[in-house]
């Protein structure tokens, strides 16, 4: 005898079994869907662990190089790089970011000295890792960010990473009108093959602290940056702001933070079936860290949950520090 009204609607049939499930499955998570964030410290053999990002560490250029070995081993398409400027570097106009010897172009030379295209290399634009004041551009006296002074700023920060031979540009400041101008600049000085990902829906979010941790500008910012940053109420306006990143020539667009997000994610993708990448950032990292710290989940199984519900959304890749963590489970 049969308990269901209509038993030909028995949804439970191809869940009962492991083999039946993969045959039905949807969505897959596999190393090529992530990138993972580095941060880079000078010094040599430097490993130094931010406390509020348990298990990750800033490390030197050498350091940095190794990661990029167990990326590509593990199935890793692309890395992202961020820096830790020394506090004598830092100034109010973040000219570091224009000297090309900083960091992230030391890293960047020396990743794709040692390994090519290998694998890729992301390097953020913004000059937050850089001023003395920890907001991503160049502010007044009353502390307002400008938007085109500090578009010509970032348009030289690209060309400098560029010349350093990253593959990727990705500028997450959220001026107006910079992915045009940087796409102009790359085309002028023979750099038409390098991308430019998007950091085209960035929200204001709290789920940012762990990471100006790490790139030192927590203690340093005043205010917030609720200028150019996206209201969180708001996704009508990311599709406007998606539109005209890859109108200007982004090649693919990034919404971030990641899981309180995934709505974006899933109209972004909907609207314009480009590439789109989310950014899991520090504080869902965090997170997780700290629930399965607590006992509330186990951990390979959550990290593998919220991957999984990124693809689902239509993300194309997931930017995550959990990355390698993630593709050795992956790879068994
Ligand atoms: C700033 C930048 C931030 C992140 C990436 N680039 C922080 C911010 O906007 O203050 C956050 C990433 C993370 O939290 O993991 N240009």
């Amino acid at each position: 005898m049969t308990h269901a009204a209509f038993p030909e609607l028995r949804l439970r049939r191809t869940r009962r079994t492991a083999w039946s499930r993969a045959m039905v499955r949807e969505n897959h998570l596999t190393p090529a869907n992530l990138i993972w964030p580095l941060f880079v410290c000078a010094g040599e053999g430097a490993d130094e662990p931010i406390a509020s990002l348990p298990g990750v560490s800033r490390w030197s250029v050498d350091l940095i190089v190794e990661r990029a070995k167990e990326a590509i081993d593990a199935g890793i398409p692309c890395l992202a790089l961020f820096p830790y400027t020394q506090a004598d570097r830092r100034s109010d106009d973040g000219a570091e970011a224009l000297n090309p010897d900083n960091l992230m172009c030391r890293a960047v030379r020396a990743i794709k000295a040692a390994h090519g295209d290998a694998i890729g290399v992301l390097t953020d634009v913004a000059l937050d890792p850089y001023t003395s004041h920890g907001q991503d551009g160049l502010i007044d006296a009353s502390g307002h960010v400008l938007n085109d002074e500090t578009v010509d700023v970032l348009v030289g920060q690209a060309l400098n990473q560029a010349r350093a031979g990253a593959d990727i540009i990705a500028p997450s400041d959220m001026m107006d009108g910079r992915i045009g101008a940087i796409r102009a600049a790359l085309e002028g000085d023979g750099f038409g093959h390098v991308q430019i990902m998007s950091y085209a829906a960035k929200y204001a979010s709290a789920f940012y602290g762990p990471f100006r941790d790490a790139v030192g500008s927590r203690g340093l910012l005043k205010g917030d940056k609720k200028s150019y940053q996206m209201d969180p109420a708001n996704a009508e306006e990311a599709l406007r702001e998606v539109a005209q990143d890859l109108a200007e020539g982004a090649d693919s667009v990034m919404v971030k933070p990641g899981l309180p997000y995934l709505d974006v994610v899933a109209r972004v993708k909907a609207a314009f079936e480009v590439p789109v990448f989310a950014y899991q950032v520090s504080g869902e990292y965090a997170m997780i860290e700290a629930a399965a710290a607590a006992g509330a989940g186990d951990r390979d199984a959550l990290v593998l949950e919220t991957l999984l519900a990124f693809r689902r959304a239509g993300a194309s890749g997931i930017l995550t520090y959990h990355a390698l963590h993630a593709a050795r489970l992956l790879n068994g």
